[in-house]
Order: structure tokens, then sequence, then C-alpha cells
């Protein structure tokens, strides 16, 4: 790998429970998206929350080292992972509705998320949002800011999340199913902004879901994750045309297919 962010072997577990992670190592380098996928209750969220330092939330807790851009953030107080979160790592939940707040208005959750960590002009929180909402393709006039998370379709709310996730430009964003609460059409929308933000904002994403084709779509790496341990990362290709972990080929002999009679006759 070129140039490495993300440089993760952890072991987590929650009371009284065996290990849900077991050693478990992942790099991702500048700007790649790495996609990882593995079955229900595998511990993808566990990282994902271990990655933001918030696992004690959920009454977990780590060993292991979490490099990012070279510093452990295994150990650093919640002073300092408050600092970090939204601003070198951000993260985007299945579920936008309940991530908003309904009682807010779009702009007033957008000028939040800003603040937290800057103390610039309202000038400089104006374009920082503008932009943001531009990179997601969300209208950018003040109309849209003054509507409230009812007023807008789930799809609209997964990109303001989006926008709220980029607003600082984190080198690293940990998308954590996003798109499971969505249509197929505006799964693959978001899945296409994803890897539009990836390129423009040259932003690492830790892309997770159980949904192994489309998150091959835009991933440059897959990473598969059984039983709290990753067992294959390997580019995209290789996944599918070379797996090597048994749980790879099983995973990938369970993909669906087109059956044979709907499939288009030959001209
Ligand atoms: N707070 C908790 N206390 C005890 N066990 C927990 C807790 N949270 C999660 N677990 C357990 O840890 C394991 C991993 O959960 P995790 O949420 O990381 O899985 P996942 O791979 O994200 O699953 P899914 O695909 O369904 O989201 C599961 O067995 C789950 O029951
Ligand atoms: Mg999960």
């Amino acid at each position: 790998m070129a140039d490495r962010l993300l440089e993760i072997r952890i072991s987590a577990d929650y009371p009284n429970k065996p290990a849900v992670l077991d050693d478990c190592s992942l790099e991702i380098g500048r700007g790649e998206i790495v996609g990882l996928v593995g079955k229900s209750g595998c511990g993808k969220s566990t990282l994902s929350l271990a990655l933001l330092g918030l696992l004690a939330w959920r009454g977990g807790q780590v060993r292991g080292s979490i490099r990012l851009n070279g510093r452990d953030l295994v150990g650093l107080s919640e002073g300092e992972m408050r600092k970090l979160r939204g601003r070198e790592i951000a993260l985007v939940l299945q579920s936008p509705m309940s991530a908003l707040n309904p009682a807010l208005k779009l702009g007033t959750q957008l000028h939040e998320a800003w603040k937290a960590h800057s103390s610039g002009s309202s000038e400089a929180c104006n374009r920082a949002v503008g932009e943001a909402l531009e990179n997601v393709s969300l209208p950018q006039e003040p109309a849209f800011l003054q509507r409230y998370p009812s007023q807008i379709s789930v799809g609209q709310a997964q990109r303001v999340l989006i926008a709220m996730a980029i607003l600082h430009r984190p080198p690293l964003l940990i998308a954590d199913e996003p798109t499971s609460a969505l249509d197929i059409i505006t799964q693959s929308e978001i899945l296409e902004l994803f890897s539009k933000v990836s390129r423009k904002l040259a932003m690492s994403i830790l892309y997770i879901s159980h949904d192994l084709l489309s998150l091959a779509s835009i991933s440059q790496r897959v990473a598969v994750m059984e039983n709290g341990a990753i067992v294959e990362c390997s580019p995209t290709m290789k996944i599918f045309r070379d797996p090597s972990h048994p749980y790879t080929r099983q995973l990938i002999r369970a993909l669906p297919v087109i059956p044979q009679v709907f499939a288009a006759p030959a001209r």
C-alpha cells in the first residue's frame, strides 16, 4: 500500500462474553475505499465503534492499537477522542432519520456540526456548509436549510448526514450499513456519492455492509470478517476471481444470480 492512513490490530469484548473482535487486523490507505463484509453479529459495528473510541458506550473495551496517521488512538482520553471525532474520523450510520434531531432545522444541525470543531466566522460556516451540500448534490438555498428532517426524504436525510460527516474533511469516513434503510435506486445513488466524495476529497472510507455486490462496486479492496477476525483482505477483483478463504468462497457462492428464465434471449 502506497500511503497508509490507518493500521488496526485490536481485540474487543463486552462484559461476560468471549472476545467479539479477536486479533482483528486491517490497514487502509490514504484515499482508499475498503469494504468490510461479514455476517450479522460477526463484529463489524464493534470495529467501527472501537475506531471512534465509542465502545465504552456499549459497555465494551478494546485492547491493541489503532494507528491513525501514525498516532495510536487506543488509550486516548474521552476529551482527546472528542476533538478527533468528526474532524479526523467521521461516521455515517444506517438510519438517517434517527441520526438527525427531529426538532431542529437542517441548517441548525449542519451549523452545529461545523461549530463543534471550528470557531471561524458565520461566513466561513456558511461557506463550509454550502460546499458540503454541493458535494452531496443537495440544494444550497436557504429554504432547504429551513426544513425539518420530517420534511425531506430518507435519501435526502442520508445525504444531509454525509454532508455533516464531510464538513471538516476528515481523512477517514466510516460508513456502517449506510444504505440498508434505502430503496435500491437511492442505494445506488448514495453508493456513487461515497465514491465521488472519496475521489474529490481524497478521503479514505471504511464501507461496512452485508451486501458484497454493492460494496464491491465502490471498494478498491474488500475485507472479509468472520467471528471477529479479518480472514481475507484483497483487491476487489481478486475477492471474486480468486477468493482464498473458505468463508469468502461461501459468500461468493451465496450471491444472487438472475435465473436463466429471465435472461434476455440471444439476438
Ligand atoms: N452492548 C453489548 N453487550 C454485549 N454484547 C454485545 C453488545 N453489542 C454487541 N454485542 C455482541 O457482539 C457481537 C458483534 O456485534 P456487532 O454489532 O459488532 O455485529 P455486526 O457485525 O455489526 O452485526 P450486524 O451486521 O447485524 O450489524 C454480537 O454477538 C452482539 O450480540
Ligand atoms: Mg452492525
